[in-house]
């Protein structure tokens, strides 16, 4: 991108560790006559808002976005032909401290640079055919005013009562401001117009429920864990502050729980102005994951109502696609539950959560969640952005760090830097979008060669987070579970050279599948020679060790039996349940279901008691918590250290909900739903159940019904589409399609029947 503009800010804001006030910046210029086209580019070290005469421009938040800003810095560009008018114009620019130089990445405050800048240029066509620029540069003047201070971590604080009428408009007396300093654009950091979709304000909620915990504490109860800010709308009164406090779940005695946002301080402060009636605010450069609001600090003997606070909710403005329903509502409600965490989640980068200090693109977490992901929204453009910050964030020898942004530096984990290879290839399978595969191919190369150089006998170290959060350990702070770290790391090398290999083939490189397809068998191998034992089974006897085996298919076919005979075992022994973490835990619906036990995945899934996926619904959660027993009515809450209640990486499960329940699977061999497969396997005492798709072809469907002693399946297929439908059960002549038995036109697919159909919404009747 080419900049006539420089970098600006407010000299004398070098902060410390305290922050410092957002700045306010303006420029003010005459034009002639207004131009016929113009055009603004915007970026800033740090979050921008920007306006033009008074009026916005744009309606992203937390712009420009997130980067790891010392490569790279996205930018906007929004036609602003309307906004400018003969005679004075004025831009007006408020500043944050954002990603950029708040607190980030845990504990570090100013981690890319210690004071907001910004960039702006503005070009201006007129009918002459002249252009006209206005850029930033050392005639913009900055001020403090009432913004405080903003921080992701700890919230904002603005104090009305400094407030300056007009700033943004013209005819302002600026004579008092600071001329800025100014920096060259220079080469590095590149900037770059962003592509995905922005941030944006997407609903708003209002409280179902307010509580005086103690007398002047007021709790808004927004009934959803959600991400954003409140809006507040409180009686003014000169000087009065009200401190707006947020918290994911309540004590017992109906205060706020809070500990779990460990240093994060997550509060905002507003001061009133006074000048009459009600005041309303709303934090601009910060955001909250919570469920509850606290006002404190109203003027005694107040009644607030629900219009005092308003839940505003935060997230990349990606399209819903997807959506999944059946006859139990514990499940929808899982499937809500899934979808908020996703949405809290996908805020800039896919983050493990988003309220404590921490809201980090944790690569495993990503990986994990990416299939459901794909179902729920559409991420194409999301995920294109966020593999160019694995790219920027790759080492030179192919180390995939364990966050993207990276703020952690050499740490290395399998199945965390395993992304790098996982989330190409689905979004590929989900959306059939080959540049996913070609930006990526040289990344995920290098992640198989860092594997190889760096495991002698191509079995890797003991290393990494292990299976992570694996329930039932005999002390909490054994969060990597039983799993030895080096059958994982190993088992997901083998996966992700399979996964290369098969990159290779989709890009036409024959020799480079090949010797991809050498050394994932090479690596099978290993596996096999390094952790399975003379007694016929895993050295780590773990529900998690033998999934990874079966699913990554990394036995040879004569131990398949065997381990497939201890991961029941394990699940008998735990009672039916699961006892696995962030690695086993997506593998385990689509590993029973694929040698012929779905049943025992319905009742993994539907297990209502510790640790489960319904547990946490039974013990009221809105989203998808971090650990099994985040909380309980009759424990209370886990460790308080890592206790994330909206956390998405257990809802993985998402993916076999509706590729399996509801039967709506993408086929490997045709990307993006041009051929698909509709493969309900009904169960676990479900009468119904249906998912629906939006892709780029149409929209595509899956869904199932009992009518007394007939499954009814229905399958949509859209124009330039075709599906492989496959029955869960009975003989060709018990399946009636358009009123005929289809003996004609179906085939054996495995155990099961199937046929093959085009476009159109079809309904296959089968007597059971
Ligand atoms: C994050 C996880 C992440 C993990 C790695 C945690 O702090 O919240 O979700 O994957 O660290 O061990």
């Amino acid at each position: 991108m080419n900049w006539k503009a420089d970098w600006i800010h407010l000299p004398g804001q070098e902060r410390d560790e305290a922050p410092a006030p957002g700045p306010y910046v303006r420029k003010a210029f005459v034009l002639e006559s207004p131009p016929t086209k113009a055009t603004a580019r915007v970026t800033a070290l740090g979050l921008y808002e920007v306006w033009i005469n008074g009026r916005r421009v744009g309606d992203v938040q937390m712009a420009p976005g997130w980067t790891d800003y010392r490569t790279r810095v996205p930018a906007q560009e929004y036609d602003v032909t309307g906004f400018l008018v003969p005679g004075e114009n004025v831009i007006g620019v408020k500043l944050g401290d954002g990603w950029y130089c708040g607190k980030m990445f845990v504990y570090d405050r100013r981690f890319y640079g210690d004071h907001p800048e910004f960039l702006f240029q503005l070009s201006m066509e007129t009918a002459g055919d002249t252009e006209q620029l206005l850029a930033s540069d050392a005639t913009w003047k900055a001020t403090e005013g009432p913004l405080l201070y903003s921080d992701i971590y700890d919230g904002e604080a603005y104090d009305a009562r400094k407030e300056l009428p007009g700033w943004n408009l013209p005819s302002f007396d600026d004579s008092a401001w600071k001329a800025v300093a100014t920096r060259p654009v220079g080469k590095k950091p590149l900037i770059e117009l962003a592509e995905h979709e922005p941030v944006r304000v997407i609903e708003e909620r209002s409280p179902l429920d307010i509580d005086e915990v103690e007398p002047g504490r007021w709790i808004f109860d927004l009934g959803q864990n959600m991400v954003g800010r409140a809006r507040i709308m409180v009686p003014g009164e000169e000087g009065r502050t009200i401190t707006i406090r947020f918290a994911e779940m309540l004590n017992r005695d109906g205060t706020l729980y809070t500990e779990n946002y460990r240093s994060a301080k997550s509060t905002d402060h507003y001061t009133c102005h006074g000048r009459g009636g009600f005041e309303q605010w709303e934090p601009v450069f910060t955001f909250h994951g919570f469920r509850y609001v606290e006002l404190s600090g109203l003027p005694r003997d107040v009644q607030p109502d629900e219009s005092w606070v308003t839940g505003v909710v935060l997230h990349n403005d990606i399209e819903p696609t997807g959506s999944f329903t059946c006859s139990n509502p514990l499940l929808n409600q899982l499937q809500s539950n899934i979808v908020w965490g996703q949405k809290g989640n996908f805020l800039e980068v896919p983050t493990d959560c988003p309220q404590r200090n921490e809201r980090l693109g944790w690569t495993g977490d990503a990986q994990v969640f990416c299939p459901t992901a794909s179902f729920n929204f559409d991420v194409l453009a999301f995920f294109h952005k966020w593999m160019k910050d694995v790219r920027d964030a790759q080492k030179e020898n192919g180390l995939v760090p364990l966050v993207v942004p990276d703020g952690f530096g050499e740490g290395e984990s399998p199945a965390w830097g395993d992304a790098v290879a996982i989330v190409p290839w689905e979004v590929y399978l989900r959306y059939g979008d080959m540049t996913i595969l070609e930006d990526n191919h040289d990344a995920i190369r290098k992640w198989i060669a860092f594997q190889k150089n760096d495991s002698p006998d191509l079995v890797r170290a003991d290393r990494g987070f292990g299976d992570w959060l694996q329930p039932y350990q005999e002390n909490e702070d054994q969060l990597r579970g039983d799993t030895e770290r080096s059958l994982i790391g190993t088992a997901y090398f083998a996966f992700t050279a399979g996964i290369a290999a098969r990159v290779a083939g989709v890009l036409g490189k024959p020799r480079e599948a090949a010797e991809m397809e050498r050394l994932a068998a090479d690596v099978r191998k290993a596996f096999t020679d390094a952790f399975w034992t003379n007694d016929g089974r895993l050295s780590s006897d773990t529900q998690t060790a033998y999934l990874l085996a079966l699913a990554f298919d990394l036995l040879p076919e004569k131990h398949v039996p065997a381990a497939f005979q201890h991961l029941l075992r394990l699940i008998n022994e735990a009672d039916g349940h699961l006892r696995t973490g962030f690695v086993g835990t997506p593998l385990l619906a689509p590993t029973l279901t694929r040698f012929g036990r779905e049943d025992l995945a319905y009742e993994l899934l539907l297990k209502e008691t510790y640790p489960g996926w319904l547990y946490s619904i039974r013990q009221g959660a809105t989203t998808m918590w971090e650990r099994w027993n985040s909380y309980s009515h009759s424990d209370g809450f886990g460790n308080a250290e890592m206790n994330s209640f909206n956390h998405y990486a257990y809802g993985a499960i998402g993916q076999w909900m509706y590729e399996t329940v509801a039967g709506l699977e993408p086929d490997p061999e045709h990307p993006g739903y041009t051929h698909f497969f509709v493969s309900p396997q009904p169960g676990g005492g479900l009468d119904w159940a249906r998912a629906e798709l939006a892709t780029a072809r149409g929209t595509v469907a899956s869904g199932w019904r009992f009518e007394e002693a007939t499954l009814v399946m229905e399958a949509v297929v859209p124009e330039g589409a075709s599906a492989t439908v496959v029955f869960p059960f009975g003989e060709t002549e018990a399946i009636l399609w358009q009123g005929r038995t289809v003996e004609n036109v179906a085939f054996k697919y495995g155990e099961r029947t199937a046929l093959k159909t085009g476009p159109g919404s079809h309904t296959f009747m089968i007597k059971m």
